[in-house]
């Protein structure tokens, strides 16, 4: 209660753009948007209507389109408003929020990866006993955990910034409240959030990266021990999305810490940032719908149902 924050609302710059480029990038980040939400929610309501598609790998996957849907929301309409006014402002407790939120989603995105990855790997090893050990307790608790890890470990950094003083500058380089941008404004010490976020961060990109890379060692390694076409074939065909989309999660991550930014690389920075906050959400849903026949054959029998109850009910 005694800081006492001489900041009241912070500056989002955006994007590093020339002006007569505005309106192009205002249009593209409008397009992916749309896309974004219009390819996950197609995903949700397919899985939530066809029920071919209430299997735990399927309801793990609308759990994380969910979580692709939220985690865009949280950054792009301010960014999106923000392009187009004049001051581009957001409250300090609106910011501390949007912080919170982006944490929130994109620490569940990660568990929840790991989740679909065990759900993987005991479908591939454990083929018979698949429905006996995947069953609708161990889902939901799986998904519970992920919901309560995420809730505690977002709220905890958004505490500890809240904590800090910000006192003059108010400008973020940013097209959203990012933690590390926040921390460089702050005027008191940041020790202690510096030590949580190496801490947490290790915990949340490392441990869920080991347990799916275990997991898929696992795979590999029972389907090497009786190498059949069909083995080979099922294994590609049930594990490939989840793995492109591991790999896009883990690939941007990876490469946003291993080309650490000089002090004045901000745009190397935002470009890696408008990658995990626009283009994985957006990809995600594509990346299971393209090449997936269950998820095909969804869409066909739910739209065929609706145009059967559209004709009937004129
Ligand atoms: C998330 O997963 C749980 C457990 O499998 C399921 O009951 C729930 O419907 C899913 N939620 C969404 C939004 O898909």
């Amino acid at each position: 209660m005694g800081n006492q924050t001489v900041v009241s609302e912070f500056l989002l710059l955006g994007l590093p753009i020339r002006p007569e480029q505005a309106d192009l990038v205002y249009a593209l980040f409008l397009a992916m948007y749309v896309t974004t939400v219009l390819g996950n929610l197609l995903i949700i309501i397919l899985i939530r209507l066809d029920s071919h598609l209430h299997t735990p790998m399927y309801l793990f996957l609308s759990n994380l389109s969910f979580s692709d849907l939220c985690f865009s929301s949280v950054t792009m309409p301010t960014f999106l408003h923000n392009m187009r006014r004049q001051v581009p402002s957001i409250p300090y407790a609106a910011c501390l929020t949007q912080m919170y939120f982006f944490l929130l989603f994109a620490d569940l995105e990660s568990f929840l990866l790991v989740a679909m990855a065990y759900d993987r790997y005991v479908a591939i090893c454990f083929p018979l006993h698949y429905t006996s050990i995947m069953s609708p307790r161990l889902c939901l608790s799986l998904v519970g955990l992920s919901w309560f890890l995420t809730t505690f470990i977002s709220l905890w950094h958004t505490l500890l910034m809240a904590r800090l003083s910000f006192c003059a500058d108010n400008l973020i380089p940013h097209f959203f409240c990012d933690m590390s941008a926040l921390l460089k404004l702050a005027c008191s010490d940041i020790q202690i959030n510096e030590m949580v976020i190496v801490i947490l961060g290790g915990l949340i990109i490392i441990v869920p990266f080991l347990l799916i890379f275990s997991s898929y060692s696992r795979i590999v390694s029972s389907i090497l021990k009786v190498p059949s076409a069909r083995g080979i074939r099922k294994a590609f065909s049930t594990c490939g999305s989840h793995l492109s989309v591991v790999s896009l999660f883990y690939g941007t991550i990876t490469a946003l810490y291993l080309c650490p930014s000089a002090d004045n690389s901000t745009a190397q920075d935002t470009v890696m940032a408008v990658m995990y906050t626009v283009v994985t959400p957006m990809l995600n849903p594509f990346i299971y719908s393209l090449r997936n026949r269950d998820m095909q054959g969804a869409l066909g029998r739910v739209l065929s149902k609706w145009v059967i109850q559209l004709s009937l009910g004129q």
